[in-house]
C-alpha cells in the first residue's frame, strides 16, 4: 500500500463504506487495479480500465476471458511465494501426522500428568501424491524428498525432465498414495477434481491436503467421509465458500484448519506486493509486463 500511494493515486475500495458510491465517483478515472474478485461486469463500470494486477498467483477471480475481450491487461505473482507455501505444505502434514493442535491443547488443558499422549504417523517411508507439479509443487516435492518420502504427480501432462512417476489418472494415483498433496489453480476447469471417487481410493488410511482451492474437492463428500472415517485425516488451508468453513470440521480430530495462510509471511507478502506495483508500473511506462497472464 505505502509504494501503491507512493507512486499513484490510490483509492481503497475495500476500505469504501458505500462501494456503489466510490464506483460512481472514482470508477471513470480508474486505470489499474491492484488485487483480485473481478469480474466483467465491474471491467463494464471501469471505462478507463487498463490492467488489473493481481495479489496472487492464483487468478481464478478475475475473470480473464472477459479482460481480454476488453483489451485489459491482468497480472499475477508467481514464484515469489514458493517457499511460504512449500514451507507451511510441510508444516501442515506434520500437524496433521503428529496431532500438533491437540498435543499443544492437551498440554495447556493440564492433561499430561494423568497420562501421555496417544502415538502419532510420520511422513517418513510414505508416498505422496502431488495434483499440480507446477512452481510450488515442485518446491513441496523437494522438501518431502528431504522427509524421506517417496514423490508421485499427476497433472494435465507429464513432465519429462521431472524424475517424479507421472499418473495420467488421478484416482489410480489416490489409491496409490499415503498422501495427496493438491496445489492446483482453481477456476471451472478444476472444479471438484477430486470427487467422491478420488477420496474414496485416497482411503481410511489417506490423508488429504488442500493448499490450492476449495473448489478442487467435493466439499461435502469429504467432510462426511472424515466424519465417517472413509478418509483418514485431512489438513486444509483452503476452503469452498471461505471464510466460511463447514462447522461439521470443527469437532473432528483427524483435520487440521488454517485459515487461508499459505503465502501469510512478511516476506513473501512483501515481494508479492512489489512484484503487483512492479507490474503496475511497468504498464504504465509502457515497459514489458514481468509476469502477465492476459
Ligand atoms: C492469496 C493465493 O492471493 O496466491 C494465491 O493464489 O491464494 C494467496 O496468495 C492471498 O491470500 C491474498 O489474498
Amino acid at each position: 500500500m505505502t509504494s501503491l500511494e507512493q507512486k499513484f493515486t490510490a483509492h481503497k475500495l475495500f476500505l469504501a463504506p458505500d462501494r456503489e458510491a466510490m464506483l460512481r465517483e472514482v470508477g471513470p478515472r480508474i486505470r489499474g487495479i491492484a488485487g483480485g474478485g473481478v469480474d466483467g461486469a465491474l471491467m463494464d463500470r471501469l471505462q478507463k480500465l487498463e490492467i488489473i494486477a493481481n495479489f496472487g498467483v492464483g487468478y481464478d477471480s478475475i475473470d480473464t476471458a472477459a479482460a481480454k475481450a476488453r483489451n485489459i491487461r491482468v497480472t499475477n505473482t508467481p514464484n515469489v511465494l514458493n517457499d511460504a507455501m512449500a514451507e507451511i505444505t510441510i508444516g501442515l502434514m506434520i500437524s496433521l501426522a503428529r496431532k500438533l493442535p491437540q498435543a499443544d491443547r492437551f498440554v495447556r488443558e493440564g492433561k499430561w500428568p494423568a497420562g501421555g499422549f496417544p502415538l502419532q504417523r510420520e511422513l517418513n517411508g510414505k508416498t505422496l501424491g502431488i495434483l499440480g507439479l507446477g512452481r510450488i509443487g515442485k518446491e513441496v516435492a523437494a522438501r518431502a524428498q528431504a522427509m524421506r518420502m517417496r514423490v508421485v504427480y499427476h497433472g494435465r501432462h507429464k513432465q519429462d525432465r521431472e524424475p517424479f512417476p507421472y499418473y495420467d489418472d488421478l484416482t489410480a494415483m489416490a489409491r496409490d498414495v499415503d498422501w495427496l498433496v493438491l496445489i492446483a489453480p482453481g477456476g471451472k476447469a478444476t472444479e471438484k477434481i477430486v470427487s467422491r471417487n478420488v477420496l474414496e481410493a485416497l482411503g481410511p488410511e489417506g490423508f488429504l491436503v488442500n493448499m490450492g482451492r476449495g473448489t478442487l474437492v467435493d466439499e461435502a463428500a469429504m467432510v462426511e467421509m472424515l466424519q465417517s472415517g472413509k478418509l483418514g485425516g485431512a489438513a486444509l488451508d483452503v476452503f469452498e465458500k471461505e471464510p466460511k468453513v463447514p462447522e461439521a470440521l470443527f469437532g473432528l480430530d483427524n483435520v487440521v484448519l488454517s485459515p487461508h495462510q499459505g503465502s501469510a509471511t512478511t516476506e513473501t507478502r512483501d515481494a508479492m506486493g512489489a512484484l503487483v506495483v512492479a507490474n503496475l508500473e511497468a504498464h504504465f511506462a509502457g515497459e514489458p509486463l514481468i509476469s502477465p497472464v492476459v
